[in-house]
């Protein structure tokens, strides 16, 4: 366990959080290398090594840096990407192209014309508009592209609306008509610039169930045989998206093969009986490889009492860190880092210093009796769309990143500067 409570003290991956507070400031992230790296090994050895011709593409939405690039190329993953700033990340890490997939519903010309020109290994197709756009890269660098197509396999996984992907009604993924979807394939498969490679699905995010993923993927599966019937081509790969749930408060998270097992059964039994070989099995987990990795820490300001109504706690971050609080209602634990072997007792609303009544980050969060302003809060969990969502709302800085591994820490991503801020501000000569 990376979190560890000593002296009414919290240690997160061997180092005090009171003292990281003190040294590198405040809010800032702590993400535990040890963490990540747990992770990528479980996946390595209960998938990748387990079952063979098999990968990890890390989605990098969930948490995108040169330094976790770095991580991830060690342990042989690849990396899923939506948008050129991703891409030039991966550039600036040095990450393999080949190991690249790039994902996205509205790929930009100049994205694709970027990733074509870097030569990543995979474009994963989601509508046919992309078509023409990667031919006419794949022309002007002389270079052919291996193309996955999303399919939306019309299953409602059960998660919150905003990141349920997999349902018939979504802008992800290409329609299961079939004059939809074979004409999308016709496409690929006839094009002297792209190479049929497979087809992909993703059905949403924060999942803890496998009869989702596994009703989706025999979805996919009836489609690989309408490719094979239809057009005579082989799938090479099946990408099973991302997903999969972690803990934030009272779920309890569960292990990548509970998911993966019953996939790779249905994936090698119906590869079978369409009489292909087994396509190379591809994930794209981003939450639940860093969502527990990461901390955010706070320290407490000002303590409002509204009487007979609440307690408002506020600290010097909010929803320019964590907007999903905000945006989808997340919920999160967490602990004051300095009393954390004192009994919380009392209730309160933790909230940010952002100009907006919904900047909230616990509700109904219980503290010790004597917590106070100057008080270190740690929220639990965040390493997973909390950076990667921050925003520089009211001109609030975005807070950097630090990594830490068994009592070691140095920054992984700087706090941003004022500077920073305003750097792109001009002022036209009409004003
Ligand atoms: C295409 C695709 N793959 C993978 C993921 C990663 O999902 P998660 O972070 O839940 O593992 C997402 C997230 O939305 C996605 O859209």
């Amino acid at each position: 366990m990376v979190k560890e409570i000593k002296n009414n003290k919290l240690y997160f991956d061997g180092c005090d959080v009171v003292e990281l507070a003190e040294k590198y400031g405040s809010p800032i992230y702590v993400m535990s290398k040890t963490d990540i790296e747990s992770r990528l090994s479980e996946l390595n050895r209960d998938f990748v090594d387990k079952y063979g011709n098999a990968r990890v593409a890390y989605a990098s939405k969930a948490f995108c840096s040169v330094g976790m690039y770095k991580i991830l190329d060690k342990f042989g993953a690849s990396i899923d990407v939506v948008s050129g700033g991703e891409i030039y990340t991966a550039k600036k890490a040095g990450f393999p192209a080949e190991r690249i997939e790039f994902n996205g519903n509205n790929k930009l010309e100049s994205e694709i014309d970027e990733a074509v020109e870097y030569g990543v290994g995979r474009i994963i197709l989601d509508g046919t508009h992309e078509v023409p756009l990667i031919e006419k890269a794949c022309k002007k660098y002389n270079k052919k592209m291996n193309i996955m197509i999303r399919i939306t396999p019309g299953v409602a996984a059960s998660t919150h609306d905003y990141i349920v992907t997999g349902k018939k009604d979504s802008k992800f993924g290409i329609p299961l008509d079939d004059d939809v979807f074979l004409k999308v394939v016709g496409d690929v498969v006839n094009s002297e610039w792209l190479e049929y490679t497979g087809l992909h699905m993703h059905i949403g995010s924060q999942l803890f169930e496998n009869d989702a993923f596994v009703e989706a993927l025999n979805v996919v599966m009836d489609r690989v045989a309408q490719v094979k019937d239809e057009f005579g081509a082989i799938t090479k790969e099946v990408n099973f998206g991302g997903g999969y749930g972690v803990t934030y408060t009272d779920e309890v998270r569960k292990p990548y093969s509970f998911f993966l097992d019953p996939m790779m059964e249905v994936l090698e039994k119906r590869s079978k009986e369409i009489g292909i070989e087994r396509p190379c099995a591809v994930v794209e987990p981003g939450r639940s490889i860093v969502a527990e990795a990461g901390i955010s820490v706070y320290k407490i300001g000002q303590i409002k009492e509204v009487r007979g109504i609440r307690t408002y706690m506020s600290v010097d971050g909010g929803m320019g860190d964590n907007i999903r609080v905000a945006l989808y209602q997340a919920e999160y634990d967490g602990i004051i880092a300095n009393r954390a072997e004192e009994e919380p007792k009392k209730k309160v609303t933790v909230c940010g210093k952002y100009c907006e009544s919904g900047d909230i980050l616990l509700n109904d969060f219980m503290v010790p009796e004597e917590t106070t302003s100057g008080d270190i809060l740690v929220m639990f969990s965040t390493g997973a769309y909390g950076y990667a969502m921050a925003s520089n709302y009211n001109n609030n800085p975005i807070p950097g990143v630090v990594l830490v591994e068994n009592g070691k820490s140095d920054w992984l991503i700087k706090p941003q500067t004022y500077e920073q801020i305003i750097e792109n501000n001009q002022i036209p000569d009409f004003i």
